[in-house]
């Protein structure tokens, strides 16, 4: 290995194909390629993401972004050190696809593999991306996840609280929806928002009467139906600009709500680690400009550092799951033949669970 180690990242359990090779020089991390090959046209006739149609495209198009990642980094197999993939949580059939894939390569060549919690992967990006030291505190943002933790080391996430619905980019994705705008939801409704007045429609900021750092976010949705129904009722349709104002309203509740919370989880924080005083952000969410604005000034309000890793490993990508690779192999993890991909995989286990629990446990 001559002091580097060089990992093939895969990632597939949601929407988002991807593969990429991630080089770890003495302590510096370089993300030698990163291929991402989005499903937003596959599956923009049906409103959401089909878990079928997305397995099936992950199938066919996992190979070629692994060709790809590789060509790109100007590397072929022999040269790695490790293949990371990630094993859940996610959509079963593509999250299936990633570790078949990675198990015939680690068939084939003897590398050793690596199984990657998706949420790991997020949740190490800040060490990516700018090299932050453990420990500290981070707000999980995504389409299926919303909480903060304590990030200990690779392996250890103390969960301080979370969303105990929806996740804000769920709410993003379904605000686009009830507003005629395509998925996924988040970007569009961010680039609307800004040609909007945030104060012309109220809507209600949940849970900040209660102490903690829980969240909801599915009583937003409700009430933007309900907004976008009473302008129809009453004009006979909605405007671009009504449109504009109704998005503009809906970041700003979500803006303030995370905000507010983050201002809660972070006093949470400091009293369990008081020398570390850094809150980073990641997930697909954390892409959001004025989401960022109010963190960093949270942040500077409170005296810690600010770490948001760049807009394309915010949202899925497979360098953050080659990067956790590396982490967790540094820590001693390999996998074998048997690794299981798994729908539901909570971080912090010992947590109790928040939403989507049942007979298979914990999702989040
Ligand atoms: O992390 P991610 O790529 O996938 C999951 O693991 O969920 O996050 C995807 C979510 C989607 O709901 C998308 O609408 C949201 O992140 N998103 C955004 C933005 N960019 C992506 N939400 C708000 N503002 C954005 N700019
Ligand atoms: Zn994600």
């Amino acid at each position: 290995m001559s002091g580097t180690l060089t990992f093939l990242g895969i990632e597939s359990s949601c929407d988002d194909t991807a593969a990429a090779v991630v080089r770890l020089h003495g302590t510096t991390p370089e993300v030698l390629s990163s291929v991402v090959e989005g499903q937003t046209a596959l599956h923009a006739a049906f409103g959401g993401v089909v878990p079928e149609i997305a397995a099936r495209a992950h199938a066919e198009r996992l190979d070629g972004c692994v060709e790809q990642a590789l060509s790109l980094a100007g590397l072929d197999l022999s040269h790695l050190d490790g293949i990371a993939v990630t094993a859940g949580p996610g959509l079963i059939g593509g999250v299936l696809s990633g570790v078949m894939l990675a198990k015939g390569l680690a068939a084939a060549t003897g590398l050793p593999m690596v199984g990657v919690n998706h949420l790991a992967g997020h949740g190490l990006t800040p060490r990516l991306t700018d090299g932050l030291a453990f420990p500290y505190l981070l707000l999980l943002v995504s389409g299926g996840h919303c909480q903060f933790l304590i990030v200990k080391s690779a392996t250890e996430f103390q969960r301080l609280g979370g969303t105990i619905d929806d996740a804000p980019g769920e709410a993003f994705d379904k605000t686009a929806k009830l507003l005629g705008l395509p998925q996924p939801g988040g970007p569009v409704v961010e680039a609307e928002a800004a040609l909007g007045d945030a104060r012309r429609f109220q809507f209600p900021r949940p849970l900040l009467d209660r102490p903690g750092c829980d969240m909801s976010f599915s009583g937003l949705k409700t009430a933007l139906l309900r907004t976008r129904d009473a302008v129809i009722a009453e004009k006979g349709g909605i405007t671009l600009q009504d449109r504009r104002d109704m998005c503009a309203g809906f970041q700003l509740a979500v803006a303030e709500v995370l905000a507010e919370k983050t201002r809660r989880a972070v006093q949470i924080y400091l009293d369990l680690a008081p020398s570390s005083a850094v809150l980073a952000v990641a997930g697909g969410v954390a892409a959001n400009q004025a989401l960022r604005g109010r963190l960093e000034a949270v942040s500077a309000q409170l005296g810690l550092g600010f770490v948001a890793p760049p807009l394309r490993l915010c949202t899925d990508n497979a360098a953050m799951i080659a990067w956790a690779g590396i982490e967790l192999f540094q820590a001693g993890q390999r996998d074998g033949f048997d690794l299981q991909a798994r729908p539901r995989w909570p971080l912090d286990q010992n947590a109790p669970a928040m939403i989507g629990s049942g007979k298979r446990g914990a999702k989040a």
